[in-house]
């Protein structure tokens, strides 16, 4: 399954991210707020169990989620998306994948793991800015199905149609949400219009 996110206010601040003039503090701030929001779409079916509690009028059975959820940044632009999921989710804990993309053969390099025990029973988001080829999030999904994850979300603000579809031929099981769904990948492997080098705009590189 894959949702994209269509809402006025997460489509009018990725356009704001999506200007070549917008600096680093503000396309960081950007990208906080439009994971805060996407948090809301993206836990519409996450489980919840009754619990007993009282109120000051008395006992009652009422909802509360039921699932521990872990957040995987990919490293590096990933990390731009925890902050704003955690002020939803303070309870989430977080593993890491790094990977860097070669920039001849567009190839995923792992370079870094580190995940909480739970992961086999948890809901895992699995955190990226970016879906270009797919390749990125295909091997990050695999390292997490290969320690136990069964129950898995990737969470992209912009994907190109090339990276959704790979990634759903790959893991059919994995629901995709996206904030947009662009038009293409370039010759570099470049989503257009895209917002350039997530990463770079994110931590001022380059
Ligand atoms: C970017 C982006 C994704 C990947 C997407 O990361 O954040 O991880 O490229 O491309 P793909 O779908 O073709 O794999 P990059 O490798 O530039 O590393 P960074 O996050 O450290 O900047
Ligand atoms: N990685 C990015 O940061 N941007 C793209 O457009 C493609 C991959």
């Amino acid at each position: 399954m894959v949702t994209i996110l269509n809402h006025p206010l997460i489509t009018h601040k990725l356009t704001q991210m999506r200007m070549k003039e917008t600096k680093t503090k503000d396309f960081r701030e950007l990208l906080d707020e439009i994971a805060e929001l996407m948090t809301y779409e993206i836990c519409r079916d996450i489980p919840t169990k009754k619990v007993d509690i009282e109120t000051p009028m008395g006992p009652t059975k009422q909802a509360m989620i039921d699932r521990e959820i872990i957040l995987i940044p990919i490293l590096r632009a990933g990390m731009g998306l925890v902050n704003g999921i955690h002020r939803l989710i303070p309870t989430a804990k977080v593993g890491f994948i790094g990977m860097y993309r070669d920039e001849e053969t567009l190839e995923p390099h792992e370079y870094f793991a580190k995940f909480p025990k739970e992961i086999d029973s948890a809901i895992n988001l699995v955190l990226d800015p970016m879906l270009a080829t797919g390749g990125s999030a295909i091997a990050a999904i695999d390292n997490i199905k290969k320690r136990g994850a069964k129950d898995i979300k990737m969470v992209c603000l912009v994907g190109a149609p090339e990276g959704v579809k790979a990634l759903q031929e790959a893991h059919p099981d994995v629901d995709i949400y996206l904030a947009a769904l662009d038009e293409k990948l370039n010759e570099i492997g470049y989503i257009v219009p895209g917002l350039g080098d997530a990463g770079d705009r994110i931590f001022g590189t380059k």
